[in-house]
C-alpha cells in the first residue's frame, strides 16, 4: 500500500488531565489511526480520524471467534522536550508476527510505522511530561466481516489508540509478590502463547483473579506441558539471577517475545554479565532459593519496564528474594533503559525514534 495517510482532524479537543491524575488506560486521545483490508484491495485507505467508536455487524468475525492482534509500545517526552517512541520497529515486527499466526494479512512494516509517528504526531500534545508518565500505543487488528463460521475472515480493520498513562511506581520501584500457579496453565507447546491475541489475556483472567483474591500481584505461568518450567510472569517476561548467572525462558513459542526483554538482555551483555536464555525448573529455584543463591528476580514489560519481584508463592511455601527489596541489577537496568527511553542516556543502538 503506497496511499498517503489521510488527515482529518477533530474540530473538537477532549480536557488533558494533570501528570498526577492519570491512570492506565482509562482516557483516550483525539484522534485514532485507521486503515482496511479486503481481499480484493489489500490494506487500503489509512488515516487519522477523530477518536471514536466502530460500528460493528453483531456478526462480525472477531466478536465470536477471537481473530485479533494487537500490540502495545510507548512514547515518552524526554527531557529535552523530543518526543521518542521506544523500538517501534521491534514492535511492528512483533505485531505482523502475531498477525500471520492468526491468519491476519500483515501489514506492510513502513506503513505500520507511519501509521504510528502519523497519529502520534497529531496528538503529540497529550504525550505528558513529569517523568515515569507516557503515551502508551496499542495497534489492533480484528476481522471484520460480517458471518459465522470458523475460517479467516476476508476483512480487517486495523485501528491505532493512545493513551496517556501515569508513571507506573508513582512512589518509586516497589517489589511485587508473585503466586507461582501449577493448576493453570496459559499457553501450550505448539499453541498462541508466543503471539500478542487477544484469547491468551481471556485465559489468563481466572488464575490471575484467584490470585489477587489470595493477596498476590501476579501469578507465574510454568509450562504447560510439564507445568515444571518458568514460562511468564503476568503480562511480563520473567529474569532470575542464581548466583553469577541470569536465566530466562528461551523463545520457544509459548512466552511472548518481550520488546522489554530483548533490550534487558542485549544491556546485560553489554555489560559483560553471564546471561543465559535456558529453560529453569521451579524446582532449579526453589533449590537455589534454599542455598541462597537466589539473588533476584524481576519482570520485563513496556507497562513497568522493569518490576522487582520480592516475594514468590509455591505450593504454600514463600520465598522472599533479596530480604523484599529491590536488587542492585533490578535497579540498574531500570535506570539504564528509563535514561534511553527519556532522552537522559545516549541511545547507540538507535531504540528510540524521535518523531
Ligand atoms: C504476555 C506478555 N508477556 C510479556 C510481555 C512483555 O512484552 P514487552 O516487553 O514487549 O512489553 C507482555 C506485554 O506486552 C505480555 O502481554
Amino acid at each position: 500500500m503506497t496511499e498517503p495517510i489521510r488527515i482529518n482532524r477533530s474540530t473538537t479537543r477532549k480536557p488533558k488531565p494533570k501528570d498526577a491524575d492519570l491512570g492506565f488506560g482509562q482516557i483516550f486521545t483525539d484522534h485514532m489511526f485507521l486503515a482496511d483490508f479486503q481481499e480484493e484491495k489489500g490494506w487500503y485507505d489509512p488515516r487519522v480520524e477523530p477518536y471514536g467508536p466502530l460500528s460493528l455487524d453483531p456478526a462480525t468475525a472477531v466478536l465470536h471467534y477471537a481473530q485479533a492482534i494487537f500490540d502495545g509500545l510507548k512514547a515518552f517526552r524526554g527531557v529535552d522536550g523530543k518526543i521518542r517512541l521506544f523500538r517501534p520497529q521491534k514492535h511492528v515486527e512483533r505485531m505482523n508476527n502475531s498477525a500471520r499466526r492468526l491468519c491476519i494479512p500483515p501489514l506492510d512494516p513502513e506503513l505500520a510505522l507511519q501509521s504510528l509517528v502519523s497519529v502520534v504526531g497529531v496528538d503529540r500534545d497529550w504525550v505528558p511530561s513529569t517523568v515515569g508518565t507516557s503515551l502508551y500505543i496499542r495497534p489492533t487488528i480484528i476481522a471484520s466481516e460480517a458471518f459465522l463460521g470458523v475460517r479467516p475472515a476476508k476483512s480487517y480493520i486495523y485501528f491505532v489508540i493512545l493513551s496517556p498513562v501515569g508513571a507506573y511506581y508513582p512512589e518509586g520501584m516497589a517489589p511485587v509478590k508473585i503466586l507461582v500457579v501449577d493448576k493453570y496453565v496459559r499457553a501450550v507447546d505448539g499453541g498462541l502463547g508466543g503471539a500478542k491475541t487477544s484469547g491468551n489475556y481471556a485465559a489468563s483472567l481466572f488464575a490471575s483473579d484467584e490470585a489477587k483474591h489470595a493477596g498476590f500481584t501476579q501469578v507465574l505461568w510454568l509450562d504447560g506441558v510439564h507445568r515444571k518450567y518458568l514460562d511468564e510472569v503476568g503480562t511480563m517476561n520473567i529474569m532470575v539471577k542464581i548466583g553469577d548467572e541470569i536465566i530466562t525462558p528461551p523463545l520457544t513459542g509459548t512466552i511472548l517475545p518481550g520488546v522489554t526483554r530483548d533490550s534487558a538482555l542485549a544491556l546485560m551483555r553489554k555489560w559483560g554479565l553471564k546471561v543465559s536464555e535456558r529453560q529453569v525448573s521451579i524446582d532449579e529455584v526453589v533449590e537455589a532459593h534454599g542455598r541462597g543463591k537466589l539473588e533476584e528476580v524481576w519482570g520485563t514489560g513496556t507497562a513497568a519496564v522493569i518490576s522487582p519481584v520480592g516475594e514468590l508463592a509455591y505450593q504454600g511455601k514463600k520465598m522472599v528474594i533479596n530480604g523484599g527489596k529491590i536488587g542492585p541489577l533490578t535497579q540498574r537496568l531500570y535506570d539504564a533503559i528509563v535514561a534511553i527511553q527519556y532522552g537522559k542516556a545516549p541511545d547507540p543502538d538507535g531504540w528510540t525514534l524521535a518523531i
